[in-house]
């Protein structure tokens, strides 16, 4: 029999599941930034409280980086999608009545928002906005801010939270990247209005789109200046150029109708998601009528797809946030 000392100690079920959840899942989790350690494993969640699978209660501050806002499984939201089910689901044709009441809900929260579509996520939103600007100048390059995030796909997937060497320089967020993609990428300087106009005099008529988070919360909520955001809307219009928002994380938070609501400036495109449906992945973009006829669904030349888009279940869970319309 081994001594007291040299007996393996007994594994608690969360340290087996985090250790399964290793041999199955790259380092166990699903996104990179879950990666913390433990508690790793977890089996409910109400409110503000969630329990991991040894049973201990925590008090969730992360909230899932804001999209449980009105807390996990919040009854009014569960009930709202519980009422789709045996009603609808996901149909591959036409329109379903839902997604007609979510996209007049948002245009009435949203105002700079003429007409809309629904993704599955922020990443899915703002590569719609980003080729959506392309498409519609015709310019090949992106300006976008250190430290400000919009997902992960190949247009913005760099300069976020750099180290001191790795900021204004080269950063991409990931290797495999075409290294013409991180390049039609261009990086400056948030709530330096002088860094910007360095690049838009470096780049003249070549910049397609300005994107950036209103309030930059991936690098600390740094709070925008009023005379920045002003200068971005009046550059962005003098040059021809599409001023994306990205009110993933501030969007239906900040205010109902996000940041933009709160300091009175009109992007052309606008994309959120996250808060949208309470933890349900739905997420979406609009904006400028002449922009979002650019899409092939309107006759345009901007492929719209998406066998999830606009998936009439989830979008229940926008109904338990706000009226009963
Ligand atoms: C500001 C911002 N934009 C876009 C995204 C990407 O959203 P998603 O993770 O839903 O793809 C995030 C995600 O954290 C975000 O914070």
């Amino acid at each position: 029999m081994p001594s007291l000392s040299t007996a393996t100690p007994v594994a608690t079920a969360g340290e087996e599941k985090r250790r399964k959840a290793v041999r199955l899942i790259p380092g166990g989790v699903n996104s990179a930034t879950r990666n913390v350690g433990y508690p790793a494993a977890f089996s409910h969640a109400r409110g503000s409280t969630i329990t991991d699978s040894d049973g201990r209660e925590f008090v969730d501050y992360h909230c899932a980086f804001g999209a449980t806002l009105l807390g996990h499984n919040d009854e009014r939201v569960n009930a709202a999608v519980a009422e789709t089910f045996g009603t609808i689901d996901l149909i591959g044709l036409g329109v379903t009545e839902l997604e007609i009441q979510a996209a007049q809900l948002v245009q009435d929260l949203i105002p700079s928002v003429d007409m809309s579509i629904t993704t599955m996520s922020g990443t899915e939103s703002t590569f719609q906005a980003v080729r959506l600007a392309r498409a519609a100048t015709g310019r090949k390059y992106v300006l976008k801010f250190q430290g400000c995030f919009h997902g992960w796909h190949d247009a913005v997937a760099r300069n976020v939270a750099s180290s001191a060497e790795g900021a204004w320089g080269r950063d991409p967020l990931s290797a495999g990247i075409l290294d013409d993609a991180i390049d039609a990428t261009l990086i400056a300087e948030f709530n330096d209005l002088g860094s910007v106009q360095e690049v838009f005099d470096r780049y003249p008529d070549q910049i397609a789109a300005v994107i950036l988070e209103p309030v930059p919360h991936n690098v600390g909520a740094l709070l925008p200046i009023d005379a920045f955001l002003r200068g971005l809307r009046e550059l962005c219009t003098t040059t021809g150029t599409v001023l994306i928002f990205d009110e993933v994380i501030t969007g239906f938070r900040h205010a109902p109708g996000g940041y933009q609501e709160l300091c009175g400036i009109a992007p052309d495109l606008t994309a959120y998601g996250k808060a949208m449906g309470n933890g349900f992945p739905v997420a979406g973009m609009g904006g400028r009528r002449d922009l979002m006829e650019r899409f092939n669904s309107a006759g345009g030349d901007v492929m719209l797809a998406g066998t999830y888009n606009g998936n009439p279940r989830i979008h229940g869970s926008r109904r338990g946030h706000h009226d009963s319309d």
